[in-house]
């Protein structure tokens, strides 16, 4: 029985908010609250009828804290969950501390301006101390842990599926199947094809930000970085077969290589078609993936949020995205003094995604979790004070959700490894 504040309402969050409104014995009420309120509006309207949450809607800036500060203030939730983008996630953290509601996200914070002076400064020192560069890192966030502890809330990051899945099933396979785990190596294959040259299935400005950005990995208890793209593996994925993947930089690593003890490597990869990679390139030389502003025609643009208008809507993508996905982690390791390894992964259908919810299977893979880590945290099934990633809680009522909610998962105790 809980009250739910929903920032956001983009392919991710619509997902979300339809999962939410499936699960309404834990979410009796529902506000979906973004900076176009027309989209949360047609959202309620095609939810009306079809659910027992009562669902409003309302209009907010989340650059704002004021405005998230009032927007909590007449709403009353019991928590938010921001589906909005990363560079939000301060600012709702601190409406949230300022409210005393508790905070669920699906995305690490990094800031829209990378170019800001105060940011930099602070970014150039991490790049140094610890060796990796990419933008986003949890160090904003875990420094709002002792709040959040003191003011008795939980704030969950990353409960989407890579972060937050991928971690859940790493805390599974430390609970049930090893002693020590040694390596990690996080998997994140999308066999689906939308019939686009070029589209990107999530957030565009966030997903090529990240693409584009050198690859790093944890290794020895250190960062190991290299340019992007430049380490690449053929991978047999169940049931989508064999595809090239590249090592990527990833959030979850550095959550990880903290709470993992005795971990040895953890790598990250992802599967790109040659047309995605080739585009990619070329967009980047051509300085169109830039985040700095410049001067067009007297008017200020920063190139990537230009592009962004050009491209195909990823909420858009569903109707025509056909195949599959696979998710998930090898895990090696020993176990009563034996070495062994296991894959725990989800395939995941666009089309069926589509069906179910009017949207292809990036989204559903984020959007599921996130209901799920919120319910969690609404039920008190999940109530550890302070800011926290999901391997840092018990992963064995989220897997059971995961199967209810349309994300089942399957152990392989005899996988193919990853040279
Ligand atoms: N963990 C994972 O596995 C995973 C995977 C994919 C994505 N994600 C994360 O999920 C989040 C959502 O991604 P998405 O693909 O759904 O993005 P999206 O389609 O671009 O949607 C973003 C939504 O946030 C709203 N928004 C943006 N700035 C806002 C502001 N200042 N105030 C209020 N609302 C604002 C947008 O409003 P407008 O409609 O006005 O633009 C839009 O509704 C991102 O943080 C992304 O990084 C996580």
């Amino acid at each position: 029985m809980s009250r739910l504040l929903v920032i956001g309402c983009g392919g991710v969050a619509q997902v979300a908010i339809r999962k939410c409104c499936q699960n309404s014995e834990v979410f009796t009420e529902l506000c979906i609250a973004s900076r176009t309120k027309s989209k949360c509006d047609a959202l309620a309207q095609k939810l009306e009828g079809k659910t027992a949450t009562k669902v409003t809607t309302a209009q907010v800036n989340a650059d704002n804290v004021d405005e998230i500060i009032s927007l909590i203030k007449s709403y009353k939730p019991d928590l938010v969950l921001n589906v909005a983008l990363p560079y939000q996630d301060l600012a709702i953290m601190d409406a949230c501390l300022a409210c005393g509601v508790h905070y669920v996200d699906t995305a690490n914070y990094e800031p829209e301006d990378t170019d800001d002076p105060e940011w930099r400064k602070i970014y150039e020192k991490r790049c140094k101390d610890l060796g990796f560069s990419a933008y986003f890192d949890y160090s904003w966030q875990w420094a709002y842990d002792q709040k959040f502890k003191d003011a008795g809330l939980t704030a969950l990051l990353g409960t989407g599926f890579d972060p937050g899945v991928t971690s859940v099933f790493t805390a599974y396979a430390k609970k049930h199947y090893f002693d020590e785990i040694h390596t990690i190596d996080i998997l994140d294959c999308n066999g689906g094809d939308h019939g686009y040259p070029f589209a990107t299935n999530f957030n565009p400005e966030v997903n090529l930000r990240e693409v584009s950005a050198p690859g790093s990995y944890w290794e020895d208890g250190h960062w190991v970085e290299v340019p992007a793209m430049s380490i690449k593996r053929e991978y047999d994925f169940p049931q989508v077969g064999k595809k090239d993947m590249y090592l990527l930089h990833h959030e979850e690593i550095e959550a990880l290589a903290k709470n993992i003890p005795g971990v040895k490597r953890i790598r990250f990869f992802m599967t790109f078609g040659q047309s995605y990679l080739t585009h990619m390139k070329c967009l980047e030389n051509v300085g169109m993936l830039s985040t700095t502003p410049i001067d067009f025609n007297g008017q200020k643009i920063v190139p990537i949020q230009f592009l962004k208008a050009l491209l195909p809507d990823p909420a858009s993508l569903g109707p025509r995205t056909v195949g599959k996905t696979n998710i998930g982690c090898i895990f090696t390791g020993i176990k009563d003094g034996k070495e062994k390894t296991i894959f725990i992964y989800n395939v995941c259908d666009h089309q069926e995604c589509y069906q179910e919810v009017e949207s292809q299977a990036i989204s559903y893979t984020t959007g599921v979790p996130a209901m799920i880590g919120t319910a969690l945290v609404a039920t008190g099934k999940w109530n550890t004070r302070g800011a926290h990633t999901t391997d840092e809680f018990d992963p064995d009522p989220y897997m059971e959700m995961l199967n209810k909610f349309g994300l089942p998962w399957v152990v392989d105790e005899n996988p193919a490894t990853v040279e």
